[in-house]
């Protein structure tokens, strides 16, 4: 993934069609899921550079992000006449990008394909940066590939549909990439008025964002090293999602990442000596704009279990992304289970729980 690679769009229309003239493909197929056929595929269905696409409709949720729904699509390719020439334009959250993607990669041993992001999260996180896979056996992007896309349009203009919990939830990824850059982004993420949303300075703020994400994907594409500072928030956050889950209530991806984030930044502070006052008012932001995630001391060591089995370990080891100060990242830092528990202990009284 270059940096070109990703279009902020003005018009849509113009961009896709300029993206689809530039790129050598035969048969175009057009992937969404029921909600973006419906919300979004009526907004690109009239371009007359997509014309002739063949749309693949699968479900929506993360519970068809699986082995069935990637068949499906499959089977649609062949059946429809694709080649290893033709192009496939996946239209969607993260679910669609992310099994879009490795739907086409891995079709005649990989077809180019566009990310068209509809969500906050997949605008600033999911669609950008090459990872793409389906769950299996109860995990989270167990099977998948990094195969980036030929290029992804930002279209902002999606967001104004967005429900607020789905705002919030991408929300979260741009907190951690003002967090891993600049004392200025984050401000602006910070004092930026969420019950009036400006769409014209969220554009920007969402520019901003996703270059973070491209600079670090640029230069390390396959997570050997600096790209581990995407994990902020997430080694406590992956705990607290797959908890909920496991409690039949899952919450969504950018909040377990949100308090995952005042967890990990206090270990920041405690092993790092990173700037309290700053953890004070990340904590703020999101007890008021995420409320909390409730557990008691009951279930320390099942979240700590959880942590013990995230896929970012190595040896079994817990694996953190920490700061020393706002876009100064320590990679592959530890903390033992008294400091775990220790962090538990904050949270919940941070929280008011
Ligand atoms: N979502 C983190 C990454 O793309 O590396």
């Amino acid at each position: 993934m270059t940096k070109r690679n990703v279009i902020i769009c003005q018009d849509l229309e113009q961009d896709l069609t300029r993206v689809l003239q530039e790129l050598r493909w035969d048969r175009l197929f057009l992937l969404t899921d029921e909600t973006t056929h419906r919300l979004c595929q009526p907004l690109i269905s009239g371009f007359s550079c997509m014309k002739g696409a063949h749309e693949i409709i699968i479900g929506a949720g993360d519970a068809h992000k699986e082995l069935d729904t990637l068949a499906h699509v499959w089977m649609e390719l062949s059946t429809h006449g694709a080649s290893r020439h033709s192009l496939m334009v996946n239209l969607g959250g993260g679910m669609v990008t992310d099994l879009g993607g490795f739907a086409a990669s891995t079709f005649k041993r990989g077809i180019p394909y566009i990310n068209i992001p509809t969500t906050l999260l997949s605008m600033v996180d999911a669609a950008v940066g090459g990872k793409t896979g389906i769950n299996f056996n109860g995990l989270k992007n167990e099977i998948g590939a990094f195969a980036p896309a030929q290029a992804v349009l930002l279209e902002t203009e999606f967001l104004r549909t967005l429900d607020a919990d789905n705002f919030f939830s991408g929300y979260a990824e741009m907190l951690k990439h003002g967090l891993i850059s600049t004392k200025e982004t984050l401000y602006e993420l910070l004092a930026y008025d969420t019950d009036h949303i400006d769409y014209v300075q969220l554009k920007d703020m969402v520019r901003q964002s996703v270059e973070v994400k491209e600079h670090i994907v640029e230069i390390d594409p396959k997570e050997q090293g600096i790209r581990k500072a995407l994990n902020l928030g997430h080694t406590f956050g992956h705990a607290f999602e797959s908890w909920a889950l496991k409690q039949q209530a899952p919450v969504l991806h950018g909040y377990a990442v949100a308090w995952g984030l005042i967890c990990e930044l206090y270990l920041s502070v405690v092993k790092l000596g990173f700037p309290k006052e700053v953890m004070r008012q990340v904590g703020q932001f999101v007890k008021e704009n995420y409320g909390a995630f409730y557990f008691t001391c009951k279930e320390y060591p099942h979240l700590y279990e959880l942590m013990k089995h995230d896929k970012k370990n190595t040896s079994g080891i817990i694996n953190f992304t920490l700061l020393n100060n706002i876009g100064e990242i320590q990679l592959d830092q530890t903390a033992d289970q008294e400091t775990i528990y220790e962090v538990f202990d904050f949270y919940r009284e941070c929280m008011g729980l």
